[in-house]
């Protein structure tokens, strides 16, 4: 049984394979967090609350109840009462005040996982997943709250979530619903982050966590590239393999709160959930508001299991496409090659010359809509630029199919320019506050998707180019973060609830995108990596990673996002060179590796290619395919890192019988007069032999002793290596 309630301990225990997860009553109210690590048989662990403590508890000690609130390890710690640590839960009642406290009132222990309404989150069926429900109720404000926790049999994770339920006679307005926290007493934690910007998002972030709260987090209306919905805290010196990790992500796609907070008394409190800032949630009598789902997981062994548990869950669990376990096809795409500047000829000759390469997916790129010649105008008119494209998107995708390639189209549903017909017509359809300017970016506005009526139309423009045309892929772009906050449809007091209503319209759009087209391959992007996070993983099985395509650049980026995702939905092309971000000039070989470790494709105009490139083309396209199984679904295992001032950057997967891997090594700046060095691989087998560029070695060899590296002769030179068992 996954989870156990011990009713003489008044313990709940929440079991997966090898973690343990345990709950407490207290004082017959309180839902206390009493345990979290490595698996554990027995319940009578009641004594780890020290309940007999003085100030605790308050059936003992009431004069004391505000220090029991404010110290004691909290399951869902509410605002207003005492307990002034961060909280999960703050409630303003008719009369403005803010304060709650919710009591514990029973349990439900159900087969399966519930689904969240109109919400991404992880599935399971009922023989792998059974949830916990706590049901609490504050008498006073007429609220019920219920805790949600599910708990997998076949991956170390709980996932969590909150309904909130007023069952009063008067509105309340929830301020604050956070998903989840986790109180313990402090291990000498660090805290780890991955942080950015545009064109080098996710880059790893290891802080001491000190007094205080330190925190990471959005209010930008998407995850950002800033930011992503993930912390964790690790025990000091905690590595690959060794050390302990708990960590939680957000299946969430707008903003965020990711935060820890270390209090006088030493304890950590980890809290996440959607951001209070610039939230508000009206709830009227017999209404529910449902939190968004978090997933936790506990490592004792390092950062190495924290991943392949994150990357096995989003496979097994989160992914729901067709093309989870299926080859993608190596695709070209014409943005960098081209940019807004090109006409259907052009786009021809770039396909012909790809297909002849053995690429298999030619995608239009921004700019074939309305007027749009550069980023100023369009958005909103999805109708094709028959300048550009006489024949139409219908005719163009067919001769791209008769080249023997499959056709894809971008498309940006969720903005609107200032310069298009769909704004003349609506200009109340883009967010804004009345009387204010609307902040640009990108020269665009963004679409009030909170209203129902802006993703039905949005949605029927959109189908209706995939309805008239062979369109088998969708790059779906959003190129700018939300401002000025303010529906035309909303009174007053909804404002606050904008933001998260419309991550609900972008989730609704996605959903009857991927129901009429089942068979789409839908690809989510954000003006590159700006909205790589489990919400939108749960539509797309892979997602633009960055507009940062330098190869250098990309292994920070690869290897942060690559920390919580799996290969399979990391997009990664080899583009032009000098590359045109950073200016930076790498060998086609090493931009051809890099790109591998994700959803292979091509981002530049073959048509230029000099012969040599053309041959290494076709010689990384068969080298994809040969290896792309293994990339997809093989055990992902960090190597070296850069970022962490090793010699090299290096990573490797390994399939499931440990039969096969797949190696990288990519050093980036050479250095002088230095030997060469071994690299150790991981999560071999340590009795079978493998043969590697037809030397035999052992597993044990192999992970203790390594493969030799030989010195590097220039810069960013990138080495692949296979690995056979016999
Ligand atoms: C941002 C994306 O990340 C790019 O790949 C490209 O699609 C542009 N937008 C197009 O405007």
């Amino acid at each position: 049984m996954a989870i156990i309630y011990d009713e003489k301990e008044q313990v709940f225990m929440l079991n997966t394979p090898n973690t343990t997860y345990a709950i407490a009553v207290t004082d017959e109210t309180y839902l206390c967090h009493l345990y979290y690590g490595k698996k554990i048989q027995d319940s009578h662990i009641r004594y780890l609350l020290r309940e007999d403590e003085l100030p605790f508890v308050p059936s003992k000690n009431f004069r004391e109840k505000n220090t029991f609130l404010d110290t004691f390890p909290m399951e869902y710690p509410e605002t207003g009462m005492g307990d002034y640590r961060q909280s999960a839960f703050c409630v303003r009642d008719a009369e403005g005040h803010r304060a709650s406290a919710c009591i514990y009132k029973g349990y439900e222990i159900k087969a399966g996982k519930p689904k969240l309404p109109g919400m991404p989150a992880t599935f399971a069926e009922e023989d792998v997943c059974s949830t916990l429900y706590l049901h609490c109720e504050d008498p006073v404000l007429g609220l019920r709250l219920c805790l949600m926790y599910s708990v997998f049999e076949d991956v170390d994770v709980i996932t969590r979530s909150v309904r909130v339920e007023n069952i009063g006679g008067n509105p309340v307005y929830l301020e604050k619903v956070l998903t989840a926290c986790l109180d313990m007493a402090d291990q000498s934690f660090e805290w780890v982050s991955l942080c950015g910007a545009w064109a080098r998002e996710r880059h790893i972030q290891r802080l001491p966590v000190g007094y205080g709260r330190q925190n990471v987090a959005s209010f930008r209306g998407e995850s950002s590239h800033q930011e992503q919905p993930f912390i964790a805290l690790a025990t000091k010196g905690a590595g690959e393999e060794e050390g302990e990790i708990y960590a939680m992500h957000f299946v969430y796609s707008g903003n965020f709160l990711a935060q820890v907070e270390k209090n006088a008394y030493g304890y950590v409190r980890m809290t996440m959930g959607i951001h209070p800032e610039g939230f508000t949630w009206k709830l009227e009598p017999g209404n529910e508001f449902t939190a968004p789902e978090v997933v936790m997981t506990y490592s004792c062994q390092g950062f190495g299991k924290m991943t392949r548990t994150f990357h096995e869950l989003y496979r097994n669990h989160l992914i729901r496409s067709p093309y989870l376990h299926k080859a993608r096809p190596v695709l070209i795409n014409n943005w960098e090659a081209t940019y807004f500047d090109f006409d259907e000829k052009k786009l021809l000759e770039i396909a012909r010359e790809a297909s002849e390469l053995g690429i298999e997916l030619f995608v239009l790129d921004d700019g074939w809509f309305g007027k749009r010649n550069s980023d100023n105008c369009s958005l909103g008119d999805w109708k094709v630029n028959r300048e550009k494209i006489p024949s139409g998107i219908g005719k163009l995708s067919k001769e791209i199919n008769a080249l023997g390639m499959k056709f894809g189209i971008w498309v940006e549903p969720e903005m609107i320019s200032p310069d298009s017909d769909l704004f003349r017509a609506h200009p109340d359809w883009a967010i804004q506050i009345p009387g204010r300017e609307i902040t640009q970016s990108r020269c665009q506005y963004v679409l009030d998707l909170s209203r129902d009526e802006i993703v039905d139309y949005i949605y029927e423009q959109i189908a209706e180019v995939l309805r008239n045309a062979e369109i088998s892929y969708v790059k779906w772009d959003m190129n700018r973060q939300l401002t000025t906050i303010g529906s035309a449809a909303l009174p007053a007091d909804r404002q606050g609830e904008l933001y998260h209503r419309y991550v609900l319209g972008v989730y609704r759009l996605q959903e009857r995108l991927i129901t009429e087209f089942p068979d789409l391959l839908l690809e989510n992007c954000s003006g590159g990596g700006a909205r790589f996070d489990p919400g939108m993983l749960y539509y797309s099985p892979q997602i633009w990673c960055s507009d940062d395509t330098d190869a250098v650049e990309r292994l920070a980026i690869q290897e942060g996002t690559a920390m919580l995702y799996p290969l399979s939905c990391i997009g990664a092309h080899v583009s032009a060179c000098p590359n045109h971000i950073v200016g930076r000039v790498t060998p086609f070989e090493t931009r051809g590796q890099v790109a591998m470790a994700g959803t292979f494709g091509y981002e530049l105009d073959v048509t230029k290619l000099s012969e040599e490139e053309k041959e290494q083309v076709k010689e990384q396209i068969q080298c994809y395919h040969m290896y792309q199984e293994l990339i997809r679904e093989g055990d992902y295992y960090r190597l070296l890192s850069s970022q962490q001032m090793q010699r090299a950057d290096a990573w490797m997967v390994v399939d499931r019988e440990k039969k096969k891997a797949l190696i990288w090594c990519v050093t980036v700046l050479n250095a002088p007069n230095q030997d060469g060095f071994f690299l150790k691989l991981k999560g071999l087998d340590s009795e079978k032999i493998y043969r590697i560029n037809e030397k035999e070695y052992q597993g044990d060899v192999l992970m203790n002793c390594g493969i030799r590296i030989k010195p590097a002769t220039k810069d960013f030179v990138s080495r692949m290596f296979y690995a056979e068992c016999i």
